[in-house]
Formats: C-alpha cells, structure tokens, sequence
C-alpha cells in the first residue's frame, strides 16, 4: 500500500514513519475500493471491520485492536430528524472509528510510542486505542478543555500535556515535538487511516436505512468526519448505489467558522479569523490543516456550510436532554446549526444529525 502526496504526487510506502511528504504536502492513501456489494459486509463481524472489504486495513492486526466501535443506533429524534447515536463507542465519542483504524496500522508496521494533539476526543480514542494496542503515547491539548476528557487520557496510562493558548497553537507545539524528536505522529487530520474508520458512518447508515437520507448534517473542525462522509458517498455513487449526491450540511462554529467564511468569498483556501472561544471547543479549529481539500469537496459536490449560534448551544443541549438524550456541548451545536439551517432555509426534512459527544465529557 502507498500514500500519494496531494502536493506534489510522490508516492511513499505506507509503513514510512513520517507524517507527511517530503515537500511538505498531506498524504493522502492510493486505495480504490472495491464497488459496493452488500453481500462483502462480513455480517458476523460486530464492529466497524464489518466493513473491511471497502477499507484499507490489515486483516492480521485489527481483532486485536477493535473495541466494538461503530454499530451504533440510528433513531428517530422527530418527523424531520434523525440521530445517529455516535456517542455510543468505547470511548463515548465518535472519533472511535477512525482511532480503530489508524491505531490498527500502527500497530501493523511496528509504532512503539506517539503522539497526538486534540480538543480531547480524537486525543482520548488514541490514547484508548493504543492502550489496548500496546503503545506508548503522549496527548497534547490547549487549555480550557474540558477536564473529563484530559481524566480520561490519563486513564488510558497515555500522558496528557495541557498547552497554553487555543486549539492551533496547541497543534504547533505538538508538530514540532514529531519535527525535532521524529517521533510518529498519531494524528487525525494527517494521517490517511484515520479517514477509512470515519467512512463506515456512511456505510452503516446505509445499512441501517436501506437508503441514505436526503441531508447529512456533519460538524467540521479538521473535517474528520467530513472526508470520510464524502469519500464513502463518492464510492457509493460510483458504485451506482446512489444516483443524486445528498445534501451535506457543514457547520462550524459562529466563533470560529474559517471555512464558512471562504465559501461565501467562493474562496479556495479557509479564511484567516482569529477564533473565539466557544462552548463548541471540538470544532475551534482556525486553521484547518486540509482546508483546500475540504472546499475543493465543498464545490464539486455543492454542501451547504452554516454556523451554530454560540447563544443556542446549552438550550439546544438541555432540549435534548429533556428527551433522553444527552450530548456534549460540541455536539449540541450540531443541533443548534441545523435549526437555524432551518430558520435560513425552510423545512430541511430526512435529516441525519450526529450525537458524536456524550454529554458527560463536557460537564464542569
Ligand atoms: C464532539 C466533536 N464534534 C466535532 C468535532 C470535529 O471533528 P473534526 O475536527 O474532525 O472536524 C470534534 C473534534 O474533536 C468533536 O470532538
Ligand atoms: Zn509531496
């Protein structure tokens, strides 16, 4: 297997130790799946490797790695909505499914010991993922997150270091450690086998549906989930299962929204802002590492992008949980950003919102 730079083309080895190209661009995996077959989703497999045939990853190494992630339930929250229970994983978020992966293919080519910057999520699947897995690794986080997810961390034997500053800077610090000390970089935005996990969203939401809804409503920060929700469409359009692309529904946070900003400039690359600080502290990203990617996929495929109004979040959050259902504040904007889709744009129906937080991550 190989990774192609997005830069400038070089292919690279896919057990190489190194983050990125040696021109400096993102990789990206050189994998075309195979069509979509309904009769390849291995039905015994009660975790997201049921989709394994559409996914690169090793088949020696990840049933010592999975946790069960993935499976999780699609309900009906009203007659225009539905939630996908993403918060049901191992590690309450949904970032599980893209750690299963990419902490499978460390293990697979022999990483001892790495590390990660996040908002505390993807930093708290890696570090839980490698504990199962046996490696050794090293959380950077900015300030200011939430103390239940740096308890978690720690938990996992992982070592959690509190950077001072916003999410970007926390970013900085954690990308020079991998340039001076050439340590392997666990990172979901950079590495490639972080997106496959994230495509079995898409995959299982087919299968739990028969069908996928009309808009797919996703949060974006780095756009972990976003690649993985477009590339997974793309694959099944390609493979003739859906003729007309869904509406996707972008959101970003009011305080920090560079890539809403550049799609009502038509701009190619995120918008320079200066984030705020947001209850929403998952999707803070000011610079989003592959924005370009994001809105070349923005354009070819028309998603719409609008912000969460940062004064609806704990409404939004209490409403919810008056119906049983309790998210964490990053995750309640995803509600709150639909609603107002609604209020922009008129009756947004067969919608799929993602519950990708538990609530009790970001309780203090
Ligand atoms: C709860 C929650 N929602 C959304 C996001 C945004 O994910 P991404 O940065 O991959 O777009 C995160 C990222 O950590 C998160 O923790
Ligand atoms: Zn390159």
């Amino acid at each position: 297997m190989h990774y192609v730079c997005t830069h400038c083309g070089k292919r690279t080895p896919t057990d190489t130790l190194t983050p990125h190209c040696e021109c400096g661009g993102l990789f990206e995996l050189d994998f075309e799946p195979p069509k979509w077959d309904e009769s390849r989703i291995h039905k015994d497999t009660w975790n997201l490797f049921r989709y394994r045939d559409f996914l690169a990853v090793d088949d020696a190494v990840w049933p010592s790695v999975t946790m069960g992630e993935g499976m999780t339930p699609i309900i009906e929250y009203d007659e225009s909505v539905y939630f996908k229970m993403d918060y049901a994983m191992p590690t309450l978020s949904f970032k599980d499914r893209g750690a299963a992966t990419l902490v499978s293919h460390m293990k697979a080519i022999g990483v001892q010991k790495c590390v990660q910057d996040s908002s505390g999520n993807a930093g708290n699947s890696v570090a839980a993922y490698c504990a199962r897995a046996g490696i050794e690794c090293e959380i950077f986080v900015p300030e200011g997150t939430s103390p239940k997810k740096i308890d978690m961390i720690r938990a996992h034997g992982a070592t959690a270091t509190v950077v001072p500053g916003n999410r970007d800077h926390c970013a900085d610090v954690c990308r020079a450690k991998v340039r001076d000390e050439g340590v392997y970089y666990a990172n979901h935005v950079y590495n490639p086998y972080f997106y496959e996990g994230m495509k079995t969203y898409v995959y299982e939401t087919l299968e739990q549906l028969g069908r996928i809804p009309r808009h797919i409503v996703v949060p974006v920060g780095n756009g972990t989930l976003f690649i993985g929700v477009v590339k997974a469409l793309e694959h099944l359009q390609a493979s003739g299962v859906i003729t007309e692309f869904p509406t996707i529904i972008a959101l970003q946070s009011q305080l920090c929204d560079p890539l809403y900003q550049a799609v009502l400039q038509k701009a190619p690359e995120p918008a320079r802002i200066t984030p705020e600080p947001t209850l929403a502290e998952g999707i803070a990203i000011g610079v989003p590492m592959r924005g370009r990617e994001l809105l070349d996929m923005t354009y070819r495929h028309d998603i719409r992008f609008v912000t969460a109004p940062e004064d609806q979040i704990l409404k939004v959050r209490a409403d919810i949980a008056r119906r049983g259902i309790y998210c964490e504040h990053t995750t309640a904007a995803n509600y709150a950003a639909y609603l107002e889709y609604v209020r922009l744009y008129g009756p947004t129906p067969d919608a799929l919102v993602t519950m990708c937080g538990a609530g009790i991550k970001s309780d203090h």
